[in-house]
């Protein structure tokens, strides 16, 4: 049954999806931050002095430098089984395509950030690749919850066809 293409689940087991999920939010959640030490105070939200502001933001990329490399682990491992079953099964092509095009831009726009620009191109590297990262965090959700109803309808007619399966062969005997 486990080998029947229909019911093969690409599924992450818990640790990993977890894993994978606090990582992403790490992150997310440190990105976010330095662009609301950098820009927040702009709009007067809250006006703290700029050395604290210098000092949450040095913080910010220290994390978000850190979880930079552990997502870079985390992707190298999902394709080792889910992309690459998910791919081969026609399952969540287009969604997971996406995930990984994003993924992609960021880490080339973060190489860039970190060893590439100078003075004229670093504004409009450090736009382009926050603008992508702010948007990542809906798309990947988005590739989540279109996998999992998708595996959810078809674990249902899988076991419904399993059970007319059986329920004919019983009435056959
Ligand atoms: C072309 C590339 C990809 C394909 C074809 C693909 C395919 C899928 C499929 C079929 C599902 C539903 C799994 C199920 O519930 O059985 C899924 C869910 C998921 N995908 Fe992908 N995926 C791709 C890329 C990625 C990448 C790059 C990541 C992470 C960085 C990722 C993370 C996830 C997660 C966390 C779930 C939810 C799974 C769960 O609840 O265990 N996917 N994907
Ligand atoms: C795999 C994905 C990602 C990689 C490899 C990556 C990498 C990097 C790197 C190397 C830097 C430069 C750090 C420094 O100058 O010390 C950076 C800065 C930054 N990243 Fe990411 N990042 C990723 C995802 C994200 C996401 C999802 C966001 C979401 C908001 C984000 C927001 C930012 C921001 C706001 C900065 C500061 C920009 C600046 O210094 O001008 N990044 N990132």
């Amino acid at each position: 049954m486990l080998d029947d293409p229909r019911v093969e689940r690409t599924r992450l087991k818990r640790p990993a999806r977890w894993a994978l999920y606090a990582t992403l939010t790490i992150l997310i959640g440190s990105g976010l931050g330095w662009l609301a030490a950098r820009y927040g105070s702009d709009i007067g939200a809250a006006s703290i002095d700029q050395l604290r502001r210098l000092g949450v933001e040095a913080l910010m990329l220290q994390v978000h430098g850190a979880a930079a490399f552990a997502t870079l682990i985390a992707l190298g491992a999902m394709f080792t089984h889910h992309v690459r079953r998910g791919w081969a099964l026609l399952r969540n092509r287009v969604s997971g395509a996406v995930v990984i095009a994003a993924l992609g831009a960021l880490i080339v726009t973060g190489y860039a950030l970190y060893y590439l620009v100078n003075d004229a191109s670093r504004a409009t590297i450090s736009v382009a690749h926050w603008l992508v990262g702010v948007a990542f965090a809906p798309l990947f959700v988005a590739h989540v919850v279109i996998g999992r109803r998708a595996s959810e309808r078809r674990a249902r007619h899988g076991a419904r066809g399993v059970k007319k399966r059986v329920a004919a062969h019983s009435s056959a005997r």
